[in-house]
């Protein structure tokens, strides 16, 4: 009978504090409007211009030899290269022909080049220190995705080579970082044609096989996919081993408490800077709050009361039983 009441109490304290979290989660964000430096200019913009006028928006027109004429055409989407994301993304300062054979410039491009061998990451950044690539790779080996490599699954299907800027890392604006890293996953995870280049399992609607999460769109605005989906690893800015789907966090308490995971993944590098300047308390606070650690005094108060009524009822319970 105790035993049950006891049960009881955690339950209402359990209960009263949940609501209490997430009421300090809405004034997390500090979000800060990033300023744009001075738009880089590349040393191979001429260079890059010949393919763009061709590969940077949706229509291209050539001189057709055998017809004598001008002709116009559309380009696939899938072949069109955004010039101004590519001069902000990592590779700007690369050319065209830097990473594609030089043949590209004649039109139509011989065939052969379709078998070209494509450079990988590790081919460059092999023993990086910065960004830990070796250690990446060895993640993305063991994660749930690699099974699709023999159907063309790689580094590049989520960075894409000429678009893909690192983003938390350098976030002014965790929102627009978070959104930007979780598009990645969409890309195929919401594009089932996308999809079923890679395999043959029958459609899989995301919104519904997250439906338990509350207030799904306004969790996944703030969280990445990638916190629920990979295996936090300490040693690794952003963890690349995707688990199992069974694997992937469900419980609340995960993120909502003090000691939340998302301290050593999504909010792993502002915690890291703010250690270097002596602020590491001040993270904690700030951060912790955000998930789950500073109150609503108000809930506080009525969870104490509640607490302080379970007491009196058990104490009556005892002293009836006591003297039955
Ligand atoms: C006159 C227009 C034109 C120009 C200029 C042009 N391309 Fe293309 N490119 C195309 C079209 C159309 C395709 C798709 C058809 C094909 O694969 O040939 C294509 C396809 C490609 C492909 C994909 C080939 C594959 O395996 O599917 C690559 C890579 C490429 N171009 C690179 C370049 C580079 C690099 C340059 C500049 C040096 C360039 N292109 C200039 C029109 C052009
Ligand atoms: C850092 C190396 C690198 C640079 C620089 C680069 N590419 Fe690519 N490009 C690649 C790789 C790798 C692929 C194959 C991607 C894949 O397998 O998904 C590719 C694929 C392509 C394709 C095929 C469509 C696609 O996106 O998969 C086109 C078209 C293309 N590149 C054009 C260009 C043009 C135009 C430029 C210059 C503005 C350029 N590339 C610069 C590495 C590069
Ligand atoms: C052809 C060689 C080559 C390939 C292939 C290549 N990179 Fe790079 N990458 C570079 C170079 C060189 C730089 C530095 C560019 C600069 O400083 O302007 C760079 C820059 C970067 C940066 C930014 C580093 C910084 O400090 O700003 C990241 C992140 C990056 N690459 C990721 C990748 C990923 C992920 C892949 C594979 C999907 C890849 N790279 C493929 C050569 C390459
Ligand atoms: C399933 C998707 C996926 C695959 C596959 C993948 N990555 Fe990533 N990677 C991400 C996401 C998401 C981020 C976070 C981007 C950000 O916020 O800057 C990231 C970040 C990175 C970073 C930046 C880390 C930092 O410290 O800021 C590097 C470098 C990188 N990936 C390299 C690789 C390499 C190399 C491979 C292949 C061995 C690979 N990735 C495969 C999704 C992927
Ligand atoms: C290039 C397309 C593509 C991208 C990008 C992609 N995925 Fe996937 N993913 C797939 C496919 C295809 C499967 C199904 C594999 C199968 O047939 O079992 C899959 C499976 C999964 C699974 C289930 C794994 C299992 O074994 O149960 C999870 C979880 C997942 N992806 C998460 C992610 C996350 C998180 C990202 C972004 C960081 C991402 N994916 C990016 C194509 C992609
Ligand atoms: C709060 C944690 C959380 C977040 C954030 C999250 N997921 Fe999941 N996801 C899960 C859990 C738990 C499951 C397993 C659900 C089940 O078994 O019914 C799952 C299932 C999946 C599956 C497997 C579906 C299947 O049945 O094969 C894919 C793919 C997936 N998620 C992709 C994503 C993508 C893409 C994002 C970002 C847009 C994302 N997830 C964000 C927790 C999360
Ligand atoms: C991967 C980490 C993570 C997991 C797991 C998670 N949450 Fe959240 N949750 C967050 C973050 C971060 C926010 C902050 C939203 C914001 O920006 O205000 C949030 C917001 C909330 C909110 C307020 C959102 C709103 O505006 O309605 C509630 C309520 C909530 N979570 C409850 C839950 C419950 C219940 C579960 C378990 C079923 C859960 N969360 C699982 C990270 C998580």
């Amino acid at each position: 009978m105790k035993f049950f009441h006891f049960r009881i109490i955690i339950l209402f304290v359990l209960i009263s504090r949940v609501p209490a979290g997430a009421a300090g989660l809405m004034r997390s964000q500090t979000d800060t409007i990033s300023k744009d430096t001075a738009a880089f200019v590349s040393p191979y913009e001429e260079d890059n211009q010949r393919c763009f006028k061709c590969h940077g928006q949706s229509k291209y027109s050539y001189t057709n030899e055998s017809l004598g004429r001008e002709v116009r055409a559309m380009m696939f989407s899938e072949r069109i290269i955004k010039k101004e994301d590519f001069y902000k993304a990592n590779h700007k300062s690369f050319s065209c022909t830097d990473c594609h054979s030089t043949e590209y410039t004649t039109f139509p491009h011989p065939g052969e080049l379709r078998m070209e061998a494509k450079l990988n990451c590790i081919d460059c950044h092999g023993g990086d220190e910065t960004y830990h690539f070796d250690a990446i790779a060895e993640e993305y080996q063991k994660s749930s995705h690699f099974k699709l490599e023999s159907e063309g699954f790689s580094c590049y299907s989520c960075h894409d080579p000429h678009t893909y800027k690192i983003s938390v890392r350098n976030s002014q604006n965790l929102r627009e970082s978070i959104a930007y890293d979780n598009a990645i996953c969409l890309d195929c995870h919401s594009d089932f044609n996308k999809y079923q280049l890679l395999s043959d399992h029958e459609e899989i609607n995301i919104l519904k096989k997250h439906d338990w999460l509350p207030n799904q769109a306004a969790h996944m605005a703030s969280v990445r996919c990638i916190e629920c989906h990979t295996q936090i690893n300490e040693n690794l800015p952003v963890a690349h081993l995707i688990k199992p789907k069974a694997e992937a966090v469900k419980r609340c308490n995960e993120c909502h408490s003090q000691n939340s995971m998302l301290m050593a993944s999504l909010y792993k590098f502002e915690s890291k800077e703010q250690r270097k300047d002596g602020f590491f308390n001040g993270i904690i606070l700030n951060q912790s709050y955000v998930i789950g650690a500073n109150r609503n005094e108000y809930l506080n108060l009525l969870s104490l009361v509640i607490f302080g009524g379970m007491l009196v009822v058990i104490a009556i319970h005892v002293f009836f039983r006591i003297n039955k």
